[in-house]
C-alpha cells in the first residue's frame, strides 16, 4: 500500500489568519513561502507590532516541522541569569536552586521550531554560545558533561537596529551573519496603507462577534483617517483603537470626528505630514524636527517679548525646576539647529536615562533616526 503523502500546508496569508494584499506585504510573503520549506535560519525584523510573531508561526506552520513543537522564547524577559539555563537546560545540582536535572528549549523544540523573540536582548555571553549551537547543533546543559545533539529550526526576531547594535559592539558580527542567512522584513502599517480597511474590517468583525455589538459601522471619511493616520505602534495599535472605539462608543456609527478622540500621538505626526508624500520616511522626519524647532524658535521670541515687556517694576520670577527648564535657556541669538538638535537629543537621553526607545519617541523620531544621529554627533 502506498503511503499518503502529508496534504501540502496552504501558502497564502489568510490561511494564517494574516490580512495583507499589499505590494509590501506580498513582498516580505513571497520570501515567507520561499524559506518556510527548508532548514535556513530566518530573521524577522520590523516595528512593535507589525506581526513579527504572526510570520514566525506561519513559518512554522508552512515548514515540514509543522507536527513537531513550535516552541516561543522572548530572549528579553529572561533573567539573564537564568538564560542560559532556560535555553540549554541544567544539571541537577549545577547551582543553588538546581534540585532537578532539567531541559531547555532547545532540547524541548526538537524536530520543530525554536523562536527566538527579541534576540536584540541577548546577553554577549550567551550570545557566544548561541553561535555555537547554531553552527553543531551541540550543546552541554549547564553543569553537564554529555554532549546533546538536537535537530533544532531556529527563527529570531528583533524590532531593534541589529546592524548599529553591531556597530556599537552590543551585538556579535558573527551571530548576526549567521541569523541573517535569510532576513524577512515585515513592513509598517505606514508602507501599507492599501491594507488598513481590510484590516479594520477584519478587526471590527472580530470585536462585535465576541462583544455581541451590533456595529453601524464607519463613515468614508473615518476610513479616510484610518488610511492617513501614522500608526506608531502599527497592527497592533490600530486592533486596540478598533476595539476600543466600538465597544466606548457602543456601536454607534464612527465618522471622522469621533475616530480622532481615540487616536493617539501618531495623530500629531500625521497632521504635520502630508498625507501622500513622495518622500523618503527619514526626509519627512528631518522636515517635522525642522518644523518643531521654527516653533521653538517662535516660542522663544514670544518669551523674550513678554519677559522684555513685563519686566517693568520687576515681575516675581518663579524658578522653574531643572527637569522642566524649557530649551530657551541654552539659546543665544544665532544658535544654529544642529547644535540645537544635538542638545535635543542628549535631553532626552539623559531624561530617559539611556533608553533609546522611549528617547526616541518622546522626541518624534524612529529608533533607527536616533541611532543614527547619536553615532552622527559622537554622543555615548
Ligand atoms: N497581517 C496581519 N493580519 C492580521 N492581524 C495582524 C497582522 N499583523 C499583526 N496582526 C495583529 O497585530 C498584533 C501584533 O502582532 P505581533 O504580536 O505578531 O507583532 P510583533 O511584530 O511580534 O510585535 P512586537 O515587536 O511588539 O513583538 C497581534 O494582535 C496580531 O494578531
Ligand atoms: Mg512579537
Amino acid at each position: 500500500m502506498s503511503q499518503i503523502e502529508p496534504r501540502p500546508p496552504e501558502t497564502r496569508p489568510e490561511d494564517h489568519g494574516l490580512v495583507g494584499r499589499s505590494e509590501a506585504f506580498l513582498q516580505a510573503w513571497e520570501l515567507v513561502k520561499q524559506v518556510a520549506p527548508t532548514q535556513i535560519t530566518v530573521l524577522i525584523t520590523g516595528e512593535s507590532g507589525t506581526g513579527k510573531d504572526m510570520i514566525a508561526r506561519a513559518l512554522h506552520a508552512m515548514s515540514p516541522r509543522r507536527e513537531k513543537p513550535l516552541l516561543n522564547v522572548n530572549c528579553g524577559a529572561i533573567p539573564e541569569g537564568l538564560l542560559e539555563s532556560e535555553l540549554f537546560g541544567h544539571e541537577k545540582g549545577s547551582f543553588t536552586g538546581a534540585t532537578d536535572s532539567r531541559r531547555g528549549y532547545f532540547e524541548m523544540a526538537d524536530g520543530g521550531t525554536l523562536f527566538l523573540d527579541e534576540i536584540g536582548e541577548l546577553p554577549l555571553a550567551t550570545q557566544v554560545k548561541l553561535l555555537r549551537v547554531l553552527e553543531t547543533m551541540e550543546f552541554m546543559r549547564v553543569g553537564g558533561s554529555r554532549l546533546q545533539r538536537v535537530d533544532v529550526r531556529v527563527i529570531a526576531a528583533t524590532n531593534k537596529d541589529l546592524d548599529s547594535a553591531v556597530s556599537r559592539g552590543e551585538f556579535r558580527r558573527d551571530l548576526f551573519y549567521r541569523l541573517n542567512a535569510v532576513k524577512i522584513r515585515v513592513p509598517s502599517l505606514r508602507e501599507r496603507r492599501t491594507d488598513i480597511r481590510d484590516l479594520a474590517l477584519r478587526f471590527t468583525d472580530a470585536v462585535c462577534r465576541t462583544n455581541r455589538i451590533p456595529f453601524e459601522g464607519f463613515t468614508e471619511d473615518a476610513f479616510e483617517l484610518l488610511e492617513s493616520y501614522s500608526w506608531p505602534g502599527n497592527v497592533r495599535e490600530m486592533r486596540n483603537v478598533i476595539e476600543r472605539v466600538i465597544v466606548l462608543e457602543k456601536g454607534q456609527r464612527i465618522d471622522r470626528a469621533r475616530l480622532e478622540s481615540h487616536l493617539g500621538e501618531g495623530l500629531d505626526f500625521e497632521r504635520n505630514l502630508p498625507v501622500i508624500t513622495h518622500k523618503s520616511s527619514e526626509q519627512a522626519e528631518r522636515e517635522l524636527l525642522v518644523r518643531a524647532l521654527l516653533d521653538i524658535r517662535m516660542a522663544i521670541e514670544e518669551i523674550r517679548r513678554l519677559l522684555v515687556r513685563g519686566s517693568g517694576p520687576r515681575a516675581p520670577l518663579t524658578p522653574v525646576p531643572p527637569e522642566q527648564a524649557p530649551v530657551v535657556e541654552t539659546l543665544s541669538r544665532d544658535f544654529n539647529l544642529e547644535e540645537l538638535e544635538k542638545q535635543q537629543i542628549e535631553r532626552a537621553i539623559d531624561r530617559f536615562a539611556g533608553n533609546r526607545r522611549k528617547a526616541a519617541k518622546a522626541l518624534g523620531i524612529g529608533e533607527r533616526t536616533l541611532y543614527r544621529k547619536l553615532k552622527e554627533y559622537g554622543i555615548e
